[in-house]
């Protein structure tokens, strides 16, 4: 047995004998030579046995590896161009061998499967390798939220998931029961990162997120990840900029430390290359404009009747794929009308039709991947717009103090972990961005 190591790091160890514990990808081959693309978690790395060089019950035994059998092996490292894997470029001379588990004949082959039969599979599904690179982009995603944010002053705070009312609008809320009394699965943790602000400048929450959408569209998530900075003395243009430097990190640490699996999902990166500040900003005046001349020179019906729109409405996916094609970056909308937002946004100086709030939608047609806003900071305003909204007011009377002691003008923005993998890693549905998505019509497995 030589020394365990990880498929991630196998070009540190070209002419050594190393040991791999993982499990039967794919096995080809013919005659003296067999073909193991074994994976460990962190790579793919084609395993070779040349029947000469092994003792004759090594190789008799490899024959009977099923797919997805739990196998350790021992070899020595080979730099070899031509070597498919992740991160390819490498193969290992195999001269030991240790079955762990034969599987069992296993659903997901090579051929093509349909989606449903994928998900319900999700479990497994997970091993394969595009999902795998999927999940490995996810998890620095994350990383890199927390790295930019923690290294720039935020506080990480937990907000709660059991709450008494509705953070964004009442039609989304999952009911709970509450020892007979009904809360709600948070929509968002922003209200209580105002309070946090109060105490610690800024703040970020970053946790599970739920909305009862019923939704059935390739961007919407029942259950799905946000991020949520808020900031004291913060106004809409500098929350603009801070949404620019965040999302280029991300962007950027992805590209330098997932080559490998945007590889695998046969990503084009030069569209990410370009995800640098500053990024357009364009009001929802003039977005709509641009959505009038679009929908004017269009030839098709149907993308006619989608893009329709007038002063007032919130934008569909179809606006917003629309929109984004004509930037070759991440564009910010900013001044959305105070009716399609949420209660808690402040109202554009002299236009109170107008909120303070901005999306940011990603290019490529991928469409929103953050919203945000400057708050109310007026406690007379604030308590109008409750009313307005009909919303509970005895259950805000805590967010109501928030602007009696030491009120000031804070904005903050939400980032949807899921719709941003979606778009760096350029898949069609954001359902394969979470391990174990929920969905409209899916609570399994
Ligand atoms: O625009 P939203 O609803 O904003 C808020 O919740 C604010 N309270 C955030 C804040 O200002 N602190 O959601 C923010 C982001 C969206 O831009 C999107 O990326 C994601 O969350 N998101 C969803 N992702 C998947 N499925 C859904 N159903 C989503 N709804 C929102
Ligand atoms: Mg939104």
């Amino acid at each position: 047995m030589g020394k365990l190591i990880s498929i991630e790091h196998i070009s540190e160890h070209v002419g050594e004998e190393i040991t791999i514990q993982g499990w039967l990808y794919a096995k080809t081959g013919k005659g003296k030579l067999q073909f193991l693309q074994v994976r460990d978690g962190t790579g793919i790395i084609q395993a070779v046995m040349f029947r000469p060089n092994l003792p004759e019950e090594i190789f008799e035994e490899a024959k009977r590896l099923t797919q997805e059998s739990s196998l350790v092996v021992t070899g020595r490292v080979k730099a070899e161009e031509r070597a498919p894997g992740v991160p390819g470029g490498y193969e290992l001379d195999v001269a030991g061998l240790e079955i762990v588990q034969i599987a069992e004949e296993y659903p997901i082959t090579p051929k093509e499967h349909g989606i449903e039969f994928l998900m319900d599979n999700r479990h497994l599904w997970i091993r394969s390798k595009k999902q795998w690179a999927l999940l490995r982009i996810r998890a620095t995603v994350m990383r890199a939220i927390r790295d930019w944010l923690d290294s720039h002053g935020y506080v990480e705070m937990s907000t709660p998931i059991l709450t008494p009312a509705a953070g964004e609008g009442t039609t989304t809320l999952f009911q709970v029961d509450y020892f007979g009394e009904p809360v709600y699965l948070a929509q968002t943790g922003q209200l209580y990162n105002e309070a946090d602000i109060y105490s610690f400048g800024k703040v970020y929450c970053f946790g599970p997120t739920f909305r009862a959408e019923k939704s059935k569209t390739r961007r919407h998530l029942t259950e799905f990840w946000m991020v949520e900075p808020e900031v004291a003395y913060c106004d809409l243009d500098q929350l603009m900029e801070i949404e620019e430097q965040f999302v280029s990190y991300i962007v950027q640490a992805t590209l330098r430390e997932r080559d490998h699996e945007l590889k695998v999902l046969e990503r084009d990166t030069r569209a990410l290359e370009r995800v640098s500040p500053p990024f357009p900003r364009i009001s929802y005046d003039e977005a709509l404009d641009r959505l009038k001349a679009i929908r004017q020179t269009t030839d098709d019906p149907e993308l006619k009747d989608l893009l329709a729109i007038e002063w007032g409405m919130d934008f569909g996916s179809p606006h917003e794929t629309a929109l984004t094609q004509q930037f070759d970056k991440p564009v910010f909308v900013y001044g959305f009308p105070t009716a399609c937002k949420a209660f808690y946004m402040e109202p554009w100086s002299g236009r109170p039709e107008v909120s303070k709030s901005v999306d940011l939608l990603a290019p490529e047609g991928y469409g929103e991947i953050t919203g945000g806003s400057e708050r109310i900071s007026d406690p007379n305003l604030l308590l109008e717009r409750i009313h307005q909204d009909q919303l509970p007011e005895e259950a805000f009377r805590w967010y109501m103090d928030l602007r009696r002691y030491g009120s000031v003008p804070h904005s903050g923005f939400g980032l949807g972990v899921e719709r941003t993998v979606g778009w760096i890693a350029g898949i069609h549905h954001i359902r394969e961005a979470e391990p174990f998505p929920r969905t409209l019509g899916r609570v399994y497995p």
